[in-house]
């Protein structure tokens, strides 16, 4: 039975590209949720924007020197542009500077004041004198309460996904100016989510019942037993929505109160623009609303927006917020700020037309009940052994023997033996299969059944052999063939949420359009036939491509690249040492010198025994260098030498001084020695 759907991805945050991290966790499922629920014939708003307001913006134009406009404007092109070219089949992408969010934020926090859903009150908040503002969220960064997090912000720790109130900070910091804050008095607005702590363990039992993924359930329970405290709806910023309110100069809605009304502003563009009725969408019983967020919006889409939702009295609360958990990159954690992230516009310019491919990559291998990490040889396996040798293959081969043998018509078969009856059966169960899984928002589990019937379609080939019987049985090929065409025809319609270009081109191959009625999810299962004999369909064009080593290399080597600079930005220089009298330096003889001999100290990793020639002598010294460099690199080198250390036995061998060593930035030993080949053995440094 079809229903009305409203589905949410989190508004994306407007101060850099989207990253993988960003479509696992959030887009791709939600649009191939979208996109499933449109197949199955449901009336279907999938809705998102760019968040545009909140601190991490402004710290971002501070340092550019630009103004938060400016930044917002920036990426929210970059973002709309490239969710475009990746097939986010968002109905409306909206933005928060948009004058109807503005309006309906603005609205939104009148009712509730006017329901005197608001406690108004003035507190001592942290201050930054120096930089003569208060400082909110992200402008302040101190260790987290409840976990220790050391670098939580003021409004949330993200290690442990608390929501917190700034003065909750241990040792609270500036992030402007690095200095400890004071406190100075300031009104705000708070909503009392204390208030709401029994509605919201009764909504979250019922989700609980609901079957909601056992993250989302266990962080919110637990949060609503620790008690809830009341929380700011408003800050002392410039940058946001203005407080429509008496006393609010000066002051703009907190990000996290407007940033999830953006869902609802941006229903009202796409409905005024579609014709259709926005509250249909929000208020009424029969809709279901779903949010699709990273772990770290839990708290404000299951604590925080259901109890605004709750406090206005007449929008519908979320059916399910199946958050999932975070990607890594390669082991190492995603992060805007140290360039560790596959950032979407960059991926869509090196993969040109194989978004179906980051897609599948990242279903397949999705976060859904824990952190998962992408690695970009798993990449390559998943596009070669999968897309290109199970799906791609079984398509070609379909599609390359009807032309060669019927001219690209659908034989006529004639017998079913037991096993195409079997296999004809077992394509029909698929549509029903794929779409519990998708239900269950287990969407990696889906995808794998999508490649399971491809893969019944390669082994349903393999074992009859359409290729031998064409010499001896034509009949047999033709029932073959026929059953094969039906494998590829359910593998066009099933493949659309997950891998849409590809379902698009398969269509195209197929001649669906040239249906009599073009196949839906149902179909499958109902239809007698998908593609009746006679029906003619197209050339073959290629599915999937191989990803070459040399690919996967380059992007490795772009990791490798922005590995080095975080390195180089992160170097720590050591502190000064303690001051020494001339004295104690001439104490210190050092010679420029030439290493003659190097081996590897049996059974050690570490150490090389040298023999070098100092200018006074030729003398042995064992040197920890043997992981950096091979004997007979260094043979030859002209080094520095600390001839009068007091010699000392490493592993039985008397070591007479030490070679002088500093590191490269990326942490490899270097020889210290004279720029000048011309320099004798013996020469003394001071
Ligand atoms: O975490 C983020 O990127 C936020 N910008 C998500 C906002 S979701 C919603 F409520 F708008
Ligand atoms: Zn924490």
């Amino acid at each position: 039975m079809s229903k009305r759907y409203t589905i949410t991805a989190a508004l994306p945050y407007t101060n850099g590209p989207i990253h993988i991290g960003h479509l696992a966790g959030v887009y791709v499922p939600a649009d191939i949720y979208s996109r499933y629920l449109r197949l199955t014939g449901n009336d279907v708003a999938f809705i998102c924007g760019s968040d545009e307001h909140g601190v991490p913006i402004t710290i971002k134009a501070k340092k550019e020197g630009v103004t938060p406009q400016d930044i917002v404007d920036k990426y929210h092109a970059i973002i709309k542009k490239s969710f475009e070219e990746f097939g986010i089949s968002f109905d409306n992408y909206s933005r928060t500077s948009a004058k109807i969010h503005h309006d309906t934020a603005q609205e939104f926090f009148k009712t509730l004041y006017n329901k005197n859903e608001f406690v108004e009150e003035v507190t001592e908040q942290l201050y930054d004198a120096e930089a003569n503002q208060f400082l909110a969220d992200r402008f302040v960064i101190g260790t987290c309460p409840k976990c220790g997090n050391e670098e939580a912000y003021g409004d949330q720790c993200e290690n442990c996904g608390s929501s917190l109130n700034a003065t909750d900070l241990i040792n609270p910091k500036s992030a402007i100016t690095g200095n400890v804050p004071t406190l100075k008095e300031t009104k705000h607005w708070f909503l009392p989510l204390n208030k709401h702590e029994d509605f919201l363990r009764e909504w979250i039992l019922k989700g609980h019942k609901k079957d909601w993924k056992p993250n989302v359930y266990g962080q919110v329970k637990s949060w609503i037993d620790d008690g809830l405290r009341p929380r700011a709806v408003t800050r002392d910023l410039d940058w946001g929505i203005p407080v429509p309110a008496e006393g609010g100069e000066g002051k703009v809605l907190y990000v996290w109160f407007d940033a999830p009304i953006g869902y609802i502003s941006s229903t009202k563009e796409w409905a005024a623009r579609e014709g259709k009725n926005w509250e249909d969408y929000w208020k009424d019983e029969n809709t279901k609303l779903v949010h699709f967020i990273g772990k770290d919006n839990i708290v404000f889409h299951c604590i925080i927006f259901p109890s605004m939702l709750k406090a206005e009295g007449s929008y519908i609360l979320p059916e399910n917020v199946p958050a999932n958990e975070f990607l890594n990159l390669e082991n190492n954690k995603l992060s805007t700020s140290k360039n560790w992230a596959v950032w979407l516009p960059d991926y869509l310019m090196d993969f040109p037309n194989q978004q179906d491919v980051l897609r599948y990559a990242l279903t397949a291998n999705a976060p859904e009940t824990k952190d998962n990490d992408f690695t970009w040889k798993d990449f390559q396996a998943r596009n070669n052994n999968e897309l290109v040798a199970i799906f791609g293959n079984f398509i070609n081969r379909v599609v390359v023997l009807t032309n060669k043998y019927y001219n690209g018509i659908v034989p006529t078969p004639s017998n079913y033996k037991p096993i195409d009856e079997e296999t004809l059966a077992t394509v029909k169960a698929y549509p029903a299969v794929i779409s519990s899984s998708i239900e269950r928002y287990r969407f990696r589990e889906a995808s794998q059944e999508l490649i399971n019937l491809a893969r019944l379609g390669n082994k349903y080939l393999a074992d009859e052999e359409p290729w031998k019987t064409i010499k001896t049985d034509e009949e047999r090929t033709k029932t073959v063939m026929f059953v094969a065409l039906q494998i590829a025809s359910a593998l066009a319609v099933l493949s659309e949420p997950f891998l849409p270009f590809t379902s698009h081109k398969l269509k195209a191959i197929l001649c669906h359009s040239e249906l009599d009625s073009e196949s839906n999810w149902e179909d499958i299962s109902t239809k007698e036939i998908l593609l009746l004999a006679e029906h003619k369909i197209g050339k073959g064009e290629l599915l999937f491509s191989k990803i070459e080593d040399s690919q996967i290399e380059a992007q490795l080597a772009k990791l490798e690249a922005s590995k080095k600079a975080n390195e180089v930005a992160n170097k720590v220089v050591e502190p000064q040492k303690e001051e020494i009298t001339f004295d104690d330096f001439t104490k210190l003889d050092i010679r420029v010198g030439t290493i003659l001999e190097a081996e590897k100290m049996p059974k050690t990793k570490k150490l090389l025994v040298l023999k070098v020639d100092t200018g006074i002598d030729t003398r042995t010294i064992v040197s920890g260098i043997a992981e950096s460099f091979k004997p007979e690199d260094v043979i030859g080198k002209r080094v520095t030498v600390l001839v009068n250390l007091a010699p000392r036995k490493l592993r039985g061998v008397e070591s007479q001084g030490m070679i002088l060593m500093t590191e490269d930035e990326a942490g490899n030993l270097v020889f210290v020695n004279p720029d000048k080949d011309e320099v004798s053995n013996g020469l003394t440094i001071s």
